[in-house]
């Protein structure tokens, strides 16, 4: 597979073009940014730790029968992947109340949610990526109907699958971010990562949060944090 010219660029990978019209090479960065990129720094070794908690993540959902882009890993911060046309949409999955539900809800961080909640968010650097409903969705044109039926399934089974895997770990799921993307042939396939900058990770016995919202609120011990997470998962 070669790797050819770089087709984009976001604020933690890059996407090259490949020989194949059909497949594409992302590459993570350790560069981490919070706040819509108006906090910017690095976390040493992220890119690394992101890919392979990602392909680790996204080969357990496949096994369960959620399509995803992965095809194979190719590096340690490289993967060979479909290429898609993203849904310019972020997916958010809630089972405990915390960052902008609990701000804008006014609940305590850590508040258990009835049952997940589900929210999109328009990608959309210039506007701050605004949050927006089905409606919006439609009227956009973003998505249709019967998709946002396929990706609303897919995401409350995901919540499913990663919840029961990470609690066999010691990992609460608080909240996520996917992101799909459609095929050549129109199916829609989960795409984008799963990581600790995507993801909110609590450790269960003591709430230790294990993700960038240490980046994002300067905690320290960021390295350490996505360093347990890898640990926890692939054991090294
Ligand atoms: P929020 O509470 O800040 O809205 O974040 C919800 C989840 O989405 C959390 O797990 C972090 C993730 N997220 C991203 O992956 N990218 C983003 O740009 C934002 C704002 C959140
Ligand atoms: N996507 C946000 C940014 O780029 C980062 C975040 O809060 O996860 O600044």
């Amino acid at each position: 597979m070669q790797k050819l010219a770089q087709l984009d660029e976001g604020k933690a990978k890059k996407v090259f073009a490949t020989d194949d019209p059909q497949l594409c090479i992302v590459e993570y960065k350790d560069d981490a940014t919070a706040f819509n990129g108006a906090k910017k720094g690095t976390i040493a070794g992220k890119g690394v730790i992101n890919n392979c908690v990602t392909n680790h993540l996204m080969q357990l959902l496949e096994s369960k029968g959620i399509p995803t882009h992965l095809v194979e890993q190719l590096s340690e911060r490289e993967t060979l992947v479909k290429r898609v046309q993203i849904i310019p949409l972020e997916v958010i999955v809630r089972n405990i109340a915390a960052g902008s539900l609990a701000k804008r809800l006014g609940l305590d961080e850590g508040t258990k949610l009835e049952r997940p909640v589900l929210e999109y968010c328009y990608k959309n650097d210039a506007l701050d990526d605004p949050m927006v409903n089905e409606y919006h969705i439609m009227a956009m044109r973003f998505a249709t109907q019967e998709e946002l039926a396929v990706i609303a399934n897919y995401a409350f089974a995901i919540d499913d699958i990663l919840t029961d895997y990470l609690q066999d770990v010691g990992i609460e799921l608080i909240d996520f971010k996917l992101e799909f993307g459609k095929t050549d042939d129109g199916s829609i396939v989960l795409a984008d990562e799963i990581s600790p900058d995507t993801c909110r990770f609590w450790d269960s016995k003591t709430g230790t949060k294990l993700d960038k919202d240490r980046f994002r609120r300067d905690m320290g011990g960021v390295e350490d944090a996505y360093q347990e997470i890898r640990k926890r998962l692939l054991g090294r």
